[in-house]
């Protein structure tokens, strides 16, 4: 059967003529005017490659994920080289401007095939388990070339999370990634809270760059790389150490800039630089939007599910009074629905006896046994507001503004970093700078390791 296409753009229109005397393969059933107008007609069903050239419009990975979700096969016609480099990094089939037709056909077939092969989500069954498979196949290899790439170990990505009402998930991430930091790992902090980003305030950072935003609209013209990634993240001195941090959306109305395909690379590519990437998420995992719309919208949730998904561990910090236990609970179990692959280790934030009555840590065991799920209780991290407060007060984090308070203790417990080692290593100081190579592969040496979480 005769492969239904539509066209876009002018170089791509000149190549119709020729396909339509093949009297074959392919069929063009439509030539758009703009990519809007494809996607369009794509989710109508009545194409099933659709065939681009450059003049078009940029393609970008969010757009790739769209025509991937309608079952669309895209092939790009591209002469520059620095095109051909950007489709080969979306991972779109291309081929030059002026091939003849029965290639160009050849290679219709061959891209649909490819499609129909590679595991396809549907709109309504995106599986945020599973982001690489629900975003399709990632983009063609890490830009790593020779030893470097062997060398390269792939770091952990651990994603704090937690239901509405300011349980604390920023604090527990911002002094998780400062403790794992001085502890001697290489750590990469990403605040991709789309409701109210706020670790730049916590660290007292006067940032206007959303260094996050930054590295995925990168990632969606298909031009992210390692060191792309590095410029985008923002470093800080903690106790000696390098911490890098990329600072979240400014307002929260930019949350559109920060679409899942583009998130799962910049994690695919953190995994390079950082032994633990720490992920700030925002709170809520509903998405109604997908029912409000005919069309794919963006899902302002999306980024929090991509990040759960490609978590390797979630802690879920709930706070520890009469509202917040409920709520952990409810979400807890959203959560199992949403990202069944998850298993979050539970986090009780803010505890004290003048919430939950004398003995705080045992009355809140009795109603977590009670009500809560089977999975227990992980730690109990003690309310302690005047350490929290002067450490955002003075833009710092709790090892250096109140290293001795219990708060501080057991937040390097739950990071698995003995306090006798981070005495030790403030000895070494700067031995945990992260260094680069020229492409910006990070070189390893004095290997830090893994993280006891
Ligand atoms: N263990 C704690 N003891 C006292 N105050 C806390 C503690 N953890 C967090 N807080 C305070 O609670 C508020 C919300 O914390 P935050 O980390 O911003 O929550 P979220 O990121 O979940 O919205 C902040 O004012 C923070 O200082
Ligand atoms: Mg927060």
């Amino acid at each position: 059967m005769s492969i239904p296409v539509v066209t876009c753009g002018l170089t791509a229109r000149e190549c119709v003529t020729g396909l339509e005397k093949l009297r074959g393969p392919v069929t063009v059933v439509r030539w758009c005017a703009d990519l809007a107008e494809v996607i369009a007609v794509c989710q109508t069903g009545l194409a099933r490659a659709v065939i681009l050239s450059t003049d078009a419009g940029e393609l970008t990975a969010s757009l790739i994920e769209r025509f991937r979700n309608a079952e669309v096969a895209v092939v790009a016609l591209a002469t520059t080289e620095s095109d051909q480099h950007r489709l080969d990094s979306l991972g779109v089939a291309h081929t030059e401007a002026d091939v003849g037709a029965a290639a160009l056909a050849a290679i219709v077939e061959a891209a649909v095939k490819l499609a129909a092969e590679a595991p396809s989500p549907g709109i309504d069954s995106v599986s945020y388990a599973d982001p690489a498979a629900a975003l399709g196949r990632p983009a063609t290899g890490p830009p790593l070339s020779g030893s470097e790439s062997a060398q390269t170990e792939v770091g952990e990505v651990m994603a704090v999370w937690g239901p509405a009402g300011s349980p604390g998930r920023t604090t527990v991430a911002v002094n998780l990634a400062a403790e794992l930091a001085a502890g001697g790992r290489a750590v990469l902090l990403i605040d991709a809270d789309t409701y109210g980003a706020s670790v730049a305030a916590s660290l007292g950072l006067l940032d206007e760059s959303a260094g996050l935003a930054q590295a995925c609209r990168l990632a969606d013209q298909g031009s992210l790389d390692l060191m792309g990634l590095n410029r985008a993240i923002t470093r800080l001195a903690v106790r000696g150490s390098h911490l890098g941090v990329l600072t979240g959306i400014t307002r929260a109305d930019r949350w559109t800039e920060l679409r899942p395909a583009a998130l799962t690379k910049v994690l695919e590519l953190s995994r390079l630089i950082a032994d633990v990437t720490i992920v700030d998420c925002g709170f809520c995992l509903e998405t109604d939007e997908e029912l409000s719309f005919d069309t794919v919208a963006p899902r302002r949730n999306a980024a929090t599910l991509c990040c759960l998904g490609a978590a390797d561990t979630v802690i879920a910090v709930g706070a520890a009074d009469a509202v917040g236990l409920p709520r952990l609970i409810r979400a807890l179990a959203d959560l199992e629905a949403m990202v069944p692959t998850a298993t979050p280790r539970v986090v009780l934030n803010k505890v004290r006896a003048a919430a939950v009555g004398r003995g705080p840590e045992r009355q809140l065991r009795e109603a977590w046994d009670r009500f809560g799920p089977s999975r227990p209780v992980d730690a109990f991290l003690p309310a302690d507001f005047s350490a929290v407060d002067s450490a955002l007060l003075g833009g710092s984090v709790l090892l250096e503004s109140a290293p001795r308070s219990p708060l501080r203790t057991a937040i390097a417990e739950l990071a698995g970093v003995p306090i006798e080692q981070l005495r030790r290593s403030r000895v070494g100081a700067g031995h945990n700078e992260v260094k680069f190579s020229r492409n910006g592969v990070r070189l390893l040496g004095k290997g830090p390791q893994r993280s006891g979480l």
